[in-house]
């Protein structure tokens, strides 16, 4: 935008008498205020204080209110105001508003960037990455460079005009900057999103609380709530900004990238907020975009809910199209939402392998990150009384990280037929009396030979990560507790064709399917063992460990709790835990009676007997020129090593191949050996 020759021309508007002279200077002033809300929004680079400004800006309504005759609707002082409206009208969207694809997962991002790789009119593609803004969408038409109507976005075909309203937004002009100068389309179509931003929102919901008003839920909400109102003097005290994200008709142009448009939009004076678009040509990339974005998050002044990644070249995007709801040549990766609300239907009272009991909630099926929940964690009852969790509530859940959702927190304000939760007093699966703690939080089913305990424990025993027992799940345990066909884990070893056939769900074929998988699980890992026994305390990654120090199951059977202490990862609660596993005469019994029943519980790592790397642990790092990273890996594994992938104090040695990474630092750190690839080919070749 070119720069006015005068900053601030000086103007006596009581001097002015005829409305030519008028004329000339109320245009003077607009042009130069227009430019100073240029350096102020867009460049962010006011040249002029703002006293200086609010002088200019007072001169143009003195001069406006003095000649009437004079006023425009695109004067900089027709930001607020206007009369009040009876309803808002409607009017079409030139092209429709689509919405866009959202994702929750990175793979589907990889997919999006590679479904441009198999089309074969597309030799390369860049990706533009943005903030995907959580705020209200508008269109915006300016017509001869002036702004001629916003719009909601409605049903995606038309919306309702708020046109009085977005003109309040500071940095929005009324008129491009410059544009009878740059013999460009008639009509300039863009999209933006209206935001409030966080501690804007914050503010005036802390005044509407003072006021007595109802307070907006979130800066979203206000700022929609703000667009839609039918007095715009109330829209222009609500502190509201806008982006614009997209120019819908630039393809009349000349222009062909998205990038330029945004370039080319900005420098009519539309806010951009350019300094968040990246354009990038690989996914890890947009991967890397997002994951940025998500690590700043908390500290950007306005409310994002995930990334928004577009092709970049305008042709591409026509050739790619869309759907009837969404382009496919943009996609959005959302953030994970943190929360949402649904019923609470029932609570249903599990009983752990250990006895513990664990109240679950039922809730009415809500889809909460893309995956629908229809169960989440309680913890115990201590929470369930504290919150005064009642079912039939509503209740706020959360998920962070992936994990179990949880209850946050019961809606009281929506509470209608709701009924307490009571204590349990009886094991629901075996009836027999419940020790509960005086705090509520440990609630146990002593009786050791509850079936509900020996089914989670055979269904733990069973399951991929420990024994890989094909075909025993929570079902075909149940029935055959149920059925007192066993009595106990180890029974599993004893089962016959015939015990099998006599259950319903059982035939030959399914029966013989059962019995191979079961004969099978006998040469699993001693990890996958010691990790289905299930230990209290004892998860995946300590049975790793275990198996790594101790050479056979009774080595592991008689250490104490000082041999146990000692080993990296385990404190002296998990040591304690795990003697007491093993002191248990029922454990016990379950122990040998697998070994008798041909279990191979010799540690597997240290009974190999290739020689040399003998539990030695490595980690590789950097390229190697003999083999890829698996490979190396299976080579050490037959050598009767393990590699892992990363550098701990139980790291033996750290192979560094070209270009090595992090690992190399924190090897020398800690400290860890480390050896090249040659010297690590001649230990193997040992
Ligand atoms: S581009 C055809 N870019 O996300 C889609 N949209 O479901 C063109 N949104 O309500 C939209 N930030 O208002 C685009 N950087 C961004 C965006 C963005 C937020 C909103 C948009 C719409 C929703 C799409």
């Amino acid at each position: 935008m070119k720069r006015p020759d005068d900053l601030k021309p000086k103007i006596n508007v009581n001097d002015i008498k005829e409305t030519s002279v008028a004329q000339k200077n109320a245009e003077l002033l607009r042009e130069t205020i227009r430019y100073h809300n240029y350096r102020y929004y867009i460049k962010n680079d006011p040249i002029i204080s703002d006293d200086e400004y609010d002088k200019l800006y007072a001169t143009l309504i003195d001069l406006e209110e003095k000649f009437p005759q004079l006023k425009s609707e695109n004067s900089p002082t027709q930001k607020v105001g206007g009369e009040i409206l009876d309803e808002f009208e409607e009017k079409s969207h030139p092209t429709p508003m689509l919405s866009l694809e959202s994702v929750f997962k990175k793979e589907k991002v990889i997919d999006f960037f590679h479904s441009f790789e198999k089309e074969s009119h597309i030799d390369s593609f860049e990706i533009a990455c943005e903030p995907k803004y959580d705020g209200a969408a508008v269109e915006i038409i300016y017509k001869n460079g002036v702004l001629n109507s916003a719009v909601t976005r409605g049903d995606g075909t038309k919306g309702e005009i708020i046109t009085e309203n977005i003109k309040t937004i500071p940095e929005l002009p009324l008129k491009l900057i410059g544009y009878e100068d740059k013999n460009f389309t008639d009509q300039i179509v863009v999209r933006g999103e209206v935001v409030m931003f966080k501690n804007d929102f914050n503010m005036l919901n802390d005044r509407r609380m003072k006021n007595g008003e109802d307070m907006f839920a979130n800066p979203r909400n206000a700022a929609a709530g703000s667009l839609k109102q039918l007095d715009s003097s109330i829209t222009a005290n609500r502190p509201l900004h806008i982006f614009i994200y997209e120019f819908t008709n630039a393809g009349e142009t000349e222009i062909g990238k998205h990038t330029d448009a945004l370039k080319k939009l900005k420098s009519l004076g539309l806010p951009i907020n350019d300094s968040e678009v990246r354009t990038v040509d690989d996914s890890d990339d947009m991967i890397n975009y997002h994951s940025e974005l998500a690590n700043r998050r908390k500290t950007i002044k306005y409310e994002i809910d995930g990334t928004v990644f577009k092709l970049n070249s305008l042709d591409q995007r026509k050739d790619i199209g869309s759907t009837s709801s969404h382009p496919k040549w943009a996609i959005a990766y959302k953030f994970e939402p943190k929360r949402t609300t649904t019923k609470l239907k029932d609570i249903d009272i599990q009983v752990g392998r250990t006895g513990k009991i664990t109240p679950v909630a039922i809730l009415e099926k809500v889809e909460l990150g893309g995956v629908e929940i229809s169960r989440a964690s309680l913890h115990n009852f201590r929470i369930i009384r504290d919150k005064d969790i009642r079912v039939g509530d509503y209740v706020v859940i959360k998920r962070s990280g992936g994990v179990i959702p949880q209850i946050v927190k019961p809606i009281k304000d929506r509470r209608k037929k709701t009924n307490k939760v009571s204590i349990p007093g009886k094991c629901p699966a075996c009836q027999s009396e419940l020790m509960v703690s005086d705090d509520l939080k440990q609630i146990y089913c002593t009786n050791i030979k509850c079936k509900a305990q020996l089914v989670q424990s055979l269904v733990h025993f069973a399951s991929k990560e420990a024994m890989d027992i094909n075909g025993l799940g929570k079902e075909t345990s149940e029935v055959l507790i149920n059925e007192e066909i066993i009595e106990n884990m180890s029974d599993i070893y004893n089962l016959k064709k015939n015990d099998l056939l006599e259950l319903d769900r059982f035939d030959h074929k399914r029966a013989t399917n059962l019995l191979d998988e079961i004969k099978n699980s006998k040469n699993n890992k001693f990890s996958n063992f010691l990790y289905g026994l299930g230990i209290p305390m004892v998860g995946k990654h300590l049975s790793q460990v275990l198996s790594k120090k101790f050479k056979d199951i009774n080595s592991i059977m008689q250490s104490d709790i000082k041999t146990l202490s000692k080993i990296n990862d385990i404190g002296p609660t998990v040591a304690e835990s795990i003697t007491n596993f093993f002191q248990n005469d029922k454990n016990k019994h379950e122990i040998s009676t697998i070994i008798d029943k041909g279990m191979d519980l010799e540690n597997k790592l240290y009974s190999n007997t290739n020689g040399k790397l003998q539990r030695l642990t490595f980690v590789f790092t950097g390229e190697l020129s003999n083999w890829n990273r698996d490979e190396a890996k299976s080579i050490v594994e037959k050598k009767g090593a393990r590699a892992t992938s990363s550098v701990s104090s139980e790291t033996d040695y750290l192979v560094v191949g070209s270009n090595p990474g992090s690992k190399l630092d924190e090897a020398q750190k800690l400290p860890v050996k480390t050896i090249s690839e040659d010297e690590f080919v001649q230990m193997i070749k040992g």
